[in-house]
C-alpha cells in the first residue's frame, strides 16, 4: 500500500471536514485506492472547537507546514493573497498542491500553473468547482478527445439553495442564514449572492476548456439579490424557473463568458436541479449534451473532491502539467453585444389604460413585446410583467433607462431568459 503524507493548511469548516472524512471513510479510501492518507501536520492559526486534531502536529504559522516532510500541501485557508504566496512557496519547494480555493486560481491561476509546470509540480483543484461533484478531471481527462463548445450551469450552491427555497415561498435572508449555518456560503456571503463565486468557477472551467486566461478579461457578473418572491410566481405562470447561471461558450471569433440570473424553461434539465446542488451542461462534438449534477458546497462534498485529487496524485506516474498550454487569443464578448429575450417587471402607479406611455418607449427602442400582464400589488400600485422578443442587451438597457425617467415608475427590473 502506498502512503501519501499530507500537510493541511487551514482549520475551518472545509479543512476539519476533510480531516473527519479521512478518518471516517478510511476503509473506503484504502479499499478503493490502495492508498493510506497520512495527515502529518496541520497549519492552524487557532483551534477549532468543532474538531479535535488528536496528536497531529499543529503549526500556528501556516508557512511552517512546508518545512515538514510532506508529499502534498492541501491549501484550505481560502482568500487570495496569502493563499497565492503559500501555493507559490510550496511549488518552489517542489511540494505538490491540492487546493479547493477558486478565488486564488481565478486571480492567479496562470502564474501558479506556469510555475508548477516549470518546477514539475502538480497543482490539483477538483473541489474548486462544484466541490466534490466531478468536473475538473472530467474535462481534463475523460473529455480529452472532445471539442467542447459550451459549458453552462449553476455553479454556486448557496444561490441555487436560496432560489430553490424562495421558489417554495421562503424568505431570502432566512435562507441565506441557514446556508451560512450549514457551511454552504462563503465567509463573506456577498461572494455568493453577488455572483462572484460562480464567476470564479466559470472562469476556471473556461480556462480549462477554451484557454481563456486566469484572471480572465472582464466579463459580466450579476448576483441574485434583486430577485423577489413574486418573480418566481410570474415566471412559473409562463413555465419558467429562476436560476443563477454561469456560461462559457465558444464561437469562431470570440468567447461568451457571463454569470447572472436567468429565467429558464422548466422543460430544461438545469431548471429542475433544486437545493444546494450544482448542475452543469457541457456540449461537445462527440457526446452531444452531457449533464453533471451533485452537491456543490459543504464540508462532505468538498472533502470528497479533495480526496479524489489526493488519490489521483498517488496514482499518476508521469508528470503532466496542470497548465493549459492552449491559450486563446479570442476576445470575450461584451454583454451589450449579446442578444436575449427578457422578463421585465415594472412597478408603477400608472393605470392599465395609460400603458401607452411605457409601450411607446419599447416601440422607440424596437423592443418587441411578446406578452404583457398586469398584476395588482395594492390599490394604486401594479407590477407590469413583460416578456420580450430577442433584442440586443444594449437596446434594452437604453429602453429601461428611458422608462425609469417616466413619471409614476417606482422600479424596473429585467431578467434574461436563457433560450
Ligand atoms: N459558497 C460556495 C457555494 C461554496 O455556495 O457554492 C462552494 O464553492
Amino acid at each position: 500500500m502506498n502512503k501519501l503524507k499530507i500537510g493541511i493548511c487551514g482549520w475551518g469548516n472545509v479543512a476539519t471536514g476533510l480531516y473527519k472524512t479521512i478518518l471516517d471513510n478510511q476503509k473506503e479510501i484504502k479499499s478503493n485506492s490502495n492508498i493510506k492518507l497520512e495527515i502529518v501536520v496541520i497549519g492552524a492559526r487557532r483551534d477549532n472547537p468543532k474538531c479535535d486534531p488528536q496528536n497531529t502536529i499543529i503549526e500556528r504559522d501556516i508557512f511552517n507546514v512546508l518545512n515538514h516532510e510532506i508529499d502534498v500541501l492541501v491549501e484550505l485557508i481560502g482568500g487570495v493573497e496569502v493563499a497565492r504566496e503559500l501555493i507559490l512557496k510550496s511549488i518552489e519547494k517542489g511540494i505538490n498542491v491540492v487546493t479547493a480555493n477558486k478565488a486564488v486560481l481565478y486571480h492567479h491561476g496562470d502564474e501558479i500553473f506556469s510555475l508548477a509546470d516549470k518546477k514539475n509540480v502538480h497543482v490539483l483543484y477538483e473541489s474548486s468547482v462544484c466541490a466534490g461533484t466531478p468536473i475538473i478531471k472530467m474535462l481534463h481527462e475523460e473529455l480529452a478527445a472532445n471539442k467542447v463548445s459550451r459549458i453552462s450551469g449553476m455553479l454556486n450552491g448557496t444561490s441555487n439553495f436560496i432560489l430553490s427555497e424562495m421558489e417554495e415561498g421562503a424568505d431570502f435572508q432566512d435562507t441565506l442564514k441557514f446556508a451560512q449555518k450549514e457551511g454552504y456560503a462563503e465567509a463573506d456571503p456577498s461572494f455568493d449572492i453577488e455572483g462572484y463565486d460562480a464567476a470564479h468557477k466559470i472562469g476556471i472551467l473556461s480556462s480549462l476548456a477554451f484557454g481563456t486566461s486566469l484572471p480572465p478579461d472582464d466579463f459580466y457578473i450579476e448576483g441574485i439579490k434583486d430577485i423577489e418572491a413574486n418573480d418566481f410566481i410570474y415566471a412559473a405562470e409562463e413555465g419558467f424557473s429562476i436560476k443563477h447561471l454561469a456560461v462559457s461558450s465558444l464561437s469562431e471569433e470570440s468567447i461568451e463568458l457571463r454569470a447572472h440570473p436567468v429565467l429558464i424553461s422548466n422543460s430544461k434539465y438545469l431548471a429542475n436541479l433544486k437545493g444546494v446542488r450544482n448542475g452543469i451542461e457541457i456540449e461537445t462534438d462527440l457526446i452531444g449534451k452531457l449533464h453533471v449534477a451533485g452537491s456543490g458546497a459543504g464540508q462532505a462534498s468538498t472533502a470528497s473532491g479533495v480526496i479524489s485529487d489526493l488519490i489521483y496524485l498517488s496514482n499518476i506516474k508521469d508528470k503532466i502539467s496542470s497548465e493549459n498550454k492552449h491559450k486563446s487569443s479570442k476576445q470575450i464578448l461584451k454583454i451589450d453585444d449579446l442578444k436575449f429575450e427578457n422578463y421585465i417587471n415594472i412597478k408603477t402607479s400608472i393605470s392599465e389604460d395609460n400603458f401607452a406611455s411605457i409601450e411607446q418607449v419599447f416601440n422607440n427602442n424596437k423592443i418587441f413585446i411578446k406578452k404583457i400582464k398586469w398584476k395588482e400589488l395594492s390599490k394604486n400600485k401594479s407590477a407590469v410583467i413583460i416578456f420580450t422578443d430577442l433584442h440586443f442587451e444594449k437596446d434594452l438597457n437604453k429602453c429601461i433607462s428611458e422608462i425609469e425617467q417616466l413619471d409614476e415608475i417606482e422600479s424596473v427590473k429585467s431578467i434574461r431568459i436563457e433560450s
